[in-house]
């Protein structure tokens, strides 16, 4: 079952939405080169629980920290910790904050000082993804155009997705039904109806594949080939007409949609 969220519901959301952003904005604030994740963390932390809210990855299947910061080839579920940020990393940031009783689940990657037009490119491209997918987000869609938008624009910059790991709901919980998965296959998926809450997250690797590989910790999520990974997300709400972020903040523009191939390139 897929929960549909009244508008009582979705109001509570915008609260953990909001509350999510400012997390995100206040860490993206302190990157800079010698700052540790961990103390990354520890400003997530601080500005969920100085607005009354709980960081929801915080004890989740036993996660330890409020938050995942991934480095370079790490593309999710970084456990923050000792690594010290360096001039030309890129460091994805993910939040999710818990008040009145639901989630907001965002994140983007940021560059470290001066970074690479290459690294530039890949953190753009995947934040283009996720914009190509929100442009179908209404009531005539499946999940699985979500799903295309996102493989057809990483495919048409020679990058991989990751298949292993997928976008989701989230509402009461943090992981919700439907999967949204960031590509294609014949499972046409759900019909997308108003008052859907969805965690769009594509996950994108420089390198063509989607091959990625989990440390020891059970946790850390690489590149099998090592190449520079980047991801974007936010929660979404369905409406009966223009979707709507409800983890928006203010470092972070929308972006227009890019037409791309014609139709049936990728399906
Ligand atoms: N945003 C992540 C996701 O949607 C949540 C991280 S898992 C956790 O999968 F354990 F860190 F919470
Ligand atoms: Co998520």
């Amino acid at each position: 079952m897929i929960p549909v969220k009244s508008a009582r519901e979705i109001a509570c959301m915008r609260d953990a939405g909001k509350i999510t952003g400012e997390a995100i904005a206040a860490a993206a604030r302190a990157i800079e080169p010698g700052i540790t994740t961990k103390a990354i963390d520890a400003i997530i932390r601080k500005s969920i629980e100085d607005r009354g809210a709980t960081p929801s990855f915080l004890g989740y299947r036993g996660y330890p920290a409020s938050s995942c910061i991934s480095v370079n080839d790490v593309v999710i579920h970084g456990i923050p910790g000792d690594y010290k940020l360096v001039e030309g990393d890129i460091v994805s940031l993910d939040v999710g904050a818990f008040y009145k009783g639901f989630h907001g689940d965002s994140g983007a990657t940021y560059g470290v000082g001066r970074i690479s037009a290459e690294a530039q490119q890949l953190i753009d491209v995947t934040k283009q993804c996720f914009y190509q997918a929100l442009a179908v987000c209404h009531e005539q869609s499946r999940v699985s155009d979500i799903s295309r938008a996102v493989a057809t624009y990483a495919a048409l910059h020679g990058y991989g997705v990751v298949e292993a790991f997928t976008g989701h709901g989230v509402g009461a919980e943090l992981h919700e039904e439907p999967e949204v998965p960031n590509f294609v296959s014949d499972r046409r998926g759900p019909r997308l109806v108003k008052g859907m809450t969805l965690a769009i997250e594509p996950m994108i690797l420089m390198g063509g594949r989607p091959d990625i590989r989990v440390l020891k910790d059970g946790w850390t999520v690489v590149s099998k080939d090592g190449s520079l990974t980047a991801y974007y997300e936010h929660t979404v709400l369905i409406t009966d007409g223009k979707p709507e972020l409800l983890t928006a903040r203010e470092d972070d523009a929308p972006l227009p949609p890019i037409a791309v191939a014609p139709k049936g390139v990728l399906t």
